[in-house]
């Protein structure tokens, strides 16, 4: 379906053709002065030069051709010559309509469906998910689901860190507390058990403790890098033991990211390409591209035109061992083989753009990639609390997710639980909805790259530009659709009328403007579009329930005409919610 703005500016250009003008002067824009009109055309000033006339009498002139139209109910042309427009409530309610007849409210299939890789969340294992985690999490599962609801072909990959030195601190920690396992013992031959050594509270506590001695402890450290490089060069019990970290770990992720409703298409890691990098390594060194440079093995990925010189992308460590940069390479080699994607967007702190830079630029210039697969960079900002530094707890650790949204449900809760109607299960359940739309909300209504502080308080409340405000207005729309159900409405037989007053036909105004926003949502990747849209839209519905009566009202077309709207309002909120990952409840 077309967009609601290209409708009206084909209106319009056709009467700049009819009045001699070149077609293209007709474009409108929502106007900038909503208090004298709701559209405008700038296209006679535009057209002032090349046709040699005051902007006026164009103006003038087009305006003449309009005053039938079935767009416009007021087309004038004022000094100097701007052309200010008004809408016809008759054709804001037909576009509505059709639009709430479609699947996807008017947003079309793209012609040719994109496969695109979002490379989101990169969690490590043995590490607790904390705050850190959030970003990465919520907003690459909000660009996927817009990406998928714009009709493309989207793979959610985890990416998981599993294949380096944490690896085999945790290896070489274990060895000195249960060094009776059989994983240490190079003459073992027997099969491995099956029940891993350590629960994932045992590994939480591993990982941290182990890496602190490296930082101490050189032969320790010495100890680990030697367990990793034997780790990866395949030694039986290490990649037994590794597998066990890997389960438990991946275990516990996958439940923390199910409480976050975040959901991975793929879990694979960094090892998972382990096996791809020899043979890249082989051709970037038979290509001419890798060279030895101080022991080790790099690719120069500088460019003449760089401002700050980049430095060259080490493809081998002057070990031999792999690096970041290598398993991003060899990921990108795995995904063009299993997936051949138009795009991969990597959702990560925007602190390694230079790494993704080092390694985009490698990968085209070894020829890793099609020429015409887009490598793309989403780089978020830091998570701060309201002292404006990286959030942490109390005590200054780092909090972890599971605490942060159990400590939010509860403030909701009781939030909530002053609402004696809600049994408490139902209440326990609804917090933690509401809770997860803070967060999520929270987070999304900023642009991605920006900082942003983490307002607990400003977060949860039930007004501004928040979460709960969103479903509060979400389910005051469904309390009124109950009530007239109750009292034997027909939701389902619906008639609508022509607008009668300015919030409602603003409201139409705005419902008829979403194809647009997630075009705009979905090429720019910015969830934060979709938020701006439900905030406006939300607004606008709640100006029109208090200046209007509803279930109250006696004229029984109108009200089924207000029920009507109030329905598709809900729709498209709902649907957008989705787009950012969290859902409304019944009440609250
Ligand atoms: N595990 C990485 C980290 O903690 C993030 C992974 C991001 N994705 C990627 N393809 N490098 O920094």
């Amino acid at each position: 379906m077309k967009k609601f703005i290209e409708v009206i500016s084909e209106e319009m250009k056709a009467a700049f053709a009819a009045a001699g003008y070149e077609a293209s002067y007709g474009k409108v824009t929502v106007s900038n002065r909503p208090d004298l009109c709701e559209y405008q055309c700038n296209g006679a000033m535009a057209g002032a030069k090349a046709y040699k006339k005051a902007p006026i009498m164009i103006a003038e002139d087009v305006a003449a051709r309009l005053q039938d139209s079935a767009v416009f109910s007021s087309v004038e042309a004022v000094a100097p010559g701007f052309l200010n427009l008004k809408l016809k409530e008759s054709f804001v309610l037909s576009y509505v309509e059709d639009m709430m007849k479609e699947t996807k409210f008017g947003v079309n299939e793209p012609e040719k469906p994109q496969t695109i890789v979002v490379d989101y969340g990169g969690p490590n294992v043995a590490k607790p998910l904390h705050v850190g985690h959030l970003r990465p999490a919520i907003i690459g599962e909000s660009i996927k689901r817009i990406a998928r609801f714009a009709g493309h072909k989207v793979i959610g990959d985890v990416h998981l860190g599993d294949w380096g030195l944490p690896m085999g601190q945790i290896i070489t920690e274990l060895a000195v507390r249960k060094p009776e396992l059989p994983y240490f013992d190079e003459a073992f031959e027997g099969e491995y058990p099956v029940e891993p050594p350590f629960t994932i509270s045992e590994l939480e506590e591993i990982y941290p403790f182990a890496s602190g001695k490296c930082k101490t402890d050189e032969e320790y450290k010495s100890k680990a890098l030697l367990a990793t490089a034997q780790l990866q060069s395949g030694r039986r019990g290490y990649r037994a033991l590794w597998k066990h970290i890997l389960d438990v770990s991946v275990n516990d992720l996958k439940k923390n990211y199910e409480k976050l409703d975040v959901h991975f298409d793929l879990w694979m890691g960094e090892s998972d390409v382990d096996d791809l990098i020899p043979p890249m390594v082989e051709k970037m060194k038979a290509d001419g591209h890798a060279y030895i440079s101080s022991g080790a093995l790099v690719v120069d990925v500088k460019e003449d035109t760089d401002k700050k010189e980049l430095p060259p992308c080490i493809i081998l460590k002057s070990d031999g061992a792999a690096n970041y940069e290598t398993t991003d390479l060899a990921t990108i080699i795995q995904r063009e083989r299993d997936f051949a994607p138009n795009a991969i967007i990597y959702v990560v702190d925007k602190r390694q753009e230079l790494h993704f830079q080092q390694v985009f630029r490698c990968a085209r210039k070894t020829g890793l990639v099609r020429d015409d697969v887009a490598l793309e960079f989403i780089g978020f900002g830091t998570m701060n609390g309201k002292d404006g530094k990286p959030f942490k707890t109390r005590d200054g650790g780092v909090l972890r997710l599971e605490y942060l949204l159990s400590q939010i449900s509860e403030e909701m809760y009781g939030k909530i639980s002053e609402n004696k109607e809600l049994p408490e299960a139902e209440a326990k359940k609804t917090a933690g909805m509401i809770a997860l739309a803070a967060v999520k909300y929270g987070d999304l209504s900023n642009q991605a790259a920006k900082d942003y502080i983490f307002d607990t308080e400003r977060f949860t409340s039930f007004e501004g530009d928040t979460g709960p405000y969103i479903l509060y207005t979400m389910v005051r729309i469904k309390s009124i659709l109950a009530k007239y159900a109750q009292g034997g409405g027909n939701l389902d037989a619906l008639k609508r009328l022509a607008p009668e007053t300015k919030a409602e036909k603003e409201l139409l105004m705005n419902l008829a403007g979403f194809n647009a926003m997630i075009e705009e949502a979905f090429t720019e990747r910015a969830p934060h579009k979709v938020c701006a849209y439900i905030y406006n839209l939300a607004n606008v519905f709640n100006s029109f329930y208090h200046s209007t009566k509803i279930l109250s009202e006696e004229n029984e077309e109108k009200k089924q005409s207000y029920i009507a709207l109030l329905k598709d309002t809900l729709a498209v909120l709902d649907s957008c919610i989705d787009l950012l990952g969290f859902e409304a409840p019944e009440r609250m």
